[in-house]
């Protein structure tokens, strides 16, 4: 069987309100045979928003890569790079 690329959507309280609410609505954007590919996952705090040099909550980690100022739209295309790659 494919292993399938994780994606973990950071449910951590400062991305959650920072728009991470609506990015659990990923699973019902993305296009299907997208789906069929990836885990989506919450996640607890994924320990982004300490770091100094990083900014933009919320946080989605796709694969090994890690996307702020995460929207629906960007980590679909992180998604399809990923795949892509
Ligand atoms: S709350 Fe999301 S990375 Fe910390």
């Amino acid at each position: 069987m494919e292993k399938k690329l994780i994606v973990k959507i950071c449910t951590g309280t400062l991305c959650y309100v920072m728009g991470g609410a609506e990015l659990q609505l990923l699973d019902e954007q993305l296009p299907a045979e997208l789906l069929a590919q990836v885990e989506i996952q919450g996640s607890p705090c994924l320990d982004c928003c300490n770091r100094e040099d990083s900014q933009g909550a919320p946080f989605v980690k796709v694969g090994d890569r890690i996307i702020a100022s995460a929207t629906i739209e960007k980590v679909i295309d992180a998604i399809k790079n990923e795949l892509n790659a």
